[in-house]
Order: structure tokens, then C-alpha cells, then sequence
């Protein structure tokens, strides 16, 4: 992909952060996700570049607006984008920590068109290599291997998951372990991105979230360095022959990180909505807004965090004078 294509993407996510941030606490997660998605769509088609979603707001049926296939970008270099315009709709409309925007860019193929069902997760950093994890091992077993390879106690061991009633099992398992655990509310695509952030204190993320999620967590660690597998969870017959429609050929396949994200260029980018450990969310400053962003190139691993004072006072006249004519 183009080099100067890098920052182009922090401008959708900083763009749809604006949007929902103006939903902060208001309890409508609905609208919070819409201002996020016509946000970033509007911002994407400003782009130099022939864009196809592949990892979106669901199939054309479902979503009026950034569904699977879309073609977005006034034309240019041919991209296959996945995202999450709202990554913690709940999260935002409760007010709560750890909402925030995300997009990823890769060359056509780059990312695996992934249905929208569950997904059973396993990720850890850089420190720990890919042959030391597996969902085919017991919970034990990975979580011994962990521990040896950051030569730590297990007991040291830091475990995240979701609260969720599906995890309790897990959670009794890694407690009796003798790990710690960090329970999140909603966004595990950052939880993810925390096992490869040694100051997170997050040293491995376990459970079951969404599949599309861990395409863009996968996204993001092949930036940063990191493993992951994944293992896609049906609940009902319909899932199945959604995934069928997909390309899925064997319901029980793990995915390893390549497997989620076969591309070697791939361009990711967040913007906090709400403050969280890896990105501050949206604050209202003297005259504007400022955004807080990330952007990552997993070719180079360049890694950019980006503070942008967004000057409203000067957009909204720069509006009036191009309405005027
Ligand atoms: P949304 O962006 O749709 O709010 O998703 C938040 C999220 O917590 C994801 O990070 C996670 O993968 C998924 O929901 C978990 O699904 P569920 O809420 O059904 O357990």
C-alpha cells in the first residue's frame, strides 16, 4: 500500500469519535453507533482509495451503511478495510471507560472475511511465542507456558477476559490456577492490544467475543507483535450456514494471526471515544476538541500516537463561507 496512505485512516477514526462523543452517557446506544458510522463513511469516502469493507456493520440486508462489500473512496490505491466504527456502543452510551473508534487497511485479500458469530479467543504479547499457545491445549497448559515464557510465577500471571456468564467456567479455572484476572465490561479488541502493551500489566486475554473484533485485534497485534488464535463458535444452525456463505469450510478450525490477517502491510488505527488504558477518549479544550489516536503499519512497525486539536470554531466557519459560495 502507499506510504502516504498511513495517516489517512486516523481521519475516519477521529472523525466517527467526534461523532459519537456527542453521545457520551445519553443511554441511546443506537444513535451513538449511528453518528459513528455515517462519521466514519463520510470520512472514508474523502479518501484516495478504492475501498472495499470486508469486516463491517454487517451483510447490505442488515446495515444501511458501511455493510460487507461496500465500496467506499473517491478512487485510488485498492484497499480491503475492516472496522468498528463504535468498538463499546454500550461502553459509550453508559458513560463508561474504553470506547473507542477503529479501522484497519490491507491490500485486497489482507484480512479474513470473517461472519459475524462469536469467536473463542486466546492472545498474548511479543514475549510469548505463537508455538506456546494453543486452544487445542487446556487452559493450564497455556497458562503454564505463558508464565515460563516471561519467566514469571504463574501466580504473577495477569488474565483478562469479559464479563460474561459464558466465561465462569474459565474464570473459576484460572482463579483456582492461582492467577489474577481483570474482568472487562465490553471491547476486546484493546484488551488484546493490552497483552502487547508490557505497561498494561495484561499478560494474557482469554474468551469468547466477536469475530469480526478479532480480526481487528489480530490486525492491530500483527503491527505491534503479539499472537492470537481463534476459533469461530456457532450457536444455532443459521450461524452455520451464515459462516457456509462466508467460505467456511471446517467449523472447528483454529486461526492463527496469519490466518485472521494473511497480509504483511496492514495499517491500523484507534481513536478513544472514552478514556481507556490505551487511548485518553474525547475532551472538550478551549475552542475545540482534542482526540487522542493511535496509528500502526505492521510493515515497518511503526507505531504513532496522535494528539489533534480539532479547532471547531474555525470548521464551522470555514462551512458558512463554503455555503455561501
Ligand atoms: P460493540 O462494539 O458492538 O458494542 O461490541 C463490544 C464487545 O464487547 C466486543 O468488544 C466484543 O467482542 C463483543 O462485544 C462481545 O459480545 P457480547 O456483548 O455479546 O458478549
Amino acid at each position: 500500500m502507499d506510504r502516504f496512505l498511513t495517516l489517512e485512516p486516523v481521519r475516519a477514526t477521529e472523525y466517527a469519535a467526534l461523532a459519537s462523543a456527542r453521545w457520551i452517557g445519553r443511554g441511546d446506544e443506537k444513535a451513538a453507533d449511528a453518528a459513528a458510522v455515517a462519521a466514519m463513511r463520510a470520512a472514508l469516502n474523502t479518501m484516495p482509495i478504492d475501498g472495499t469493507v470486508v469486516i463491517g456493520e454487517g451483510e447490505r440486508d442488515e446495515a444501511p451503511m458501511l455493510y460487507i462489500g461496500e465500496k467506499v473512496g473517491l478512487g485510488g490505491t485498492s484497499v480491503d478495510i475492516a472496522l468498528d466504527p463504535l468498538e463499546g456502543t454500550t461502553l459509550t452510551a453508559q458513560g463508561n471507560f474504553n470506547a473507542m473508534t477503529v479501522i484497519a487497511l490491507a491490500p485486497q485479500g489482507g484480512f479474513l472475511a470473517a461472519p459475524d458469530v462469536y469467536m473463542e479467543k486466546l492472545a498474548a504479547g511479543p514475549d510469548v511465542p505463537a508455538e506456546a499457545l494453543s486452544l487445542n491445549n487446556s487452559l493450564s497448559t497455556n497458562l503454564h507456558n505463558v508464565a515460563d515464557a516471561k519467566g514469571v510465577p504463574l501466580q504473577d500471571l495477569v488474565v483478562c477476559l469479559l464479563n460474561r456468564p459464558r466465561h465462569a467456567e474459565q474464570i473459576a479455572q484460572v482463579r483456582a490456577l492461582g492467577c489474577r484476572i481483570i474482568l472487562i465490561q465490553d471491547g476486546d479488541v484493546s484488551a488484546v492490544i493490552a497483552t502487547a502493551q508490557p505497561e498494561s500489566s495484561i499478560d494474557v486475554y482469554i474468551g469468547t467475543g466477536g469475530a469480526p473484533e478479532g480480526v481487528l485485534a489480530a490486525a492491530a497485534l500483527s503491527c505491534l507483535g503479539g499472537t492470537i488464535q481463534g476459533r469461530l463458535l456457532f450457536r444455532n444452525d443459521d450461524e452455520k450456514q451464515r459462516a457456509v456463505r462466508w467460505g467456511v469450510k471446517d467449523f472447528d478450525r483454529v486461526y492463527s494471526l496469519r490466518d485472521l490477517v494473511p497480509s504483511d502491510d496492514v495499517m491500523f488505527a484507534a481513536t478513544g471515544v472514552t478514556d481507556g488504558p490505551l487511548l485518553t477518549g474525547v475532551k472538550r479544550i478551549a475552542g475545540g476538541v482534542r482526540t487522542h489516536s493511535i496509528i500502526m503499519r505492521s510493515k515497518t512497525g511503526t507505531v504513532r500516537r496522535l494528539t489533534t486539536d480539532h479547532n471547531t470554531l474555525r470548521k464551522a466557519e470555514l462551512l458558512r463561507h463554503h455555503e455561501a459560495g
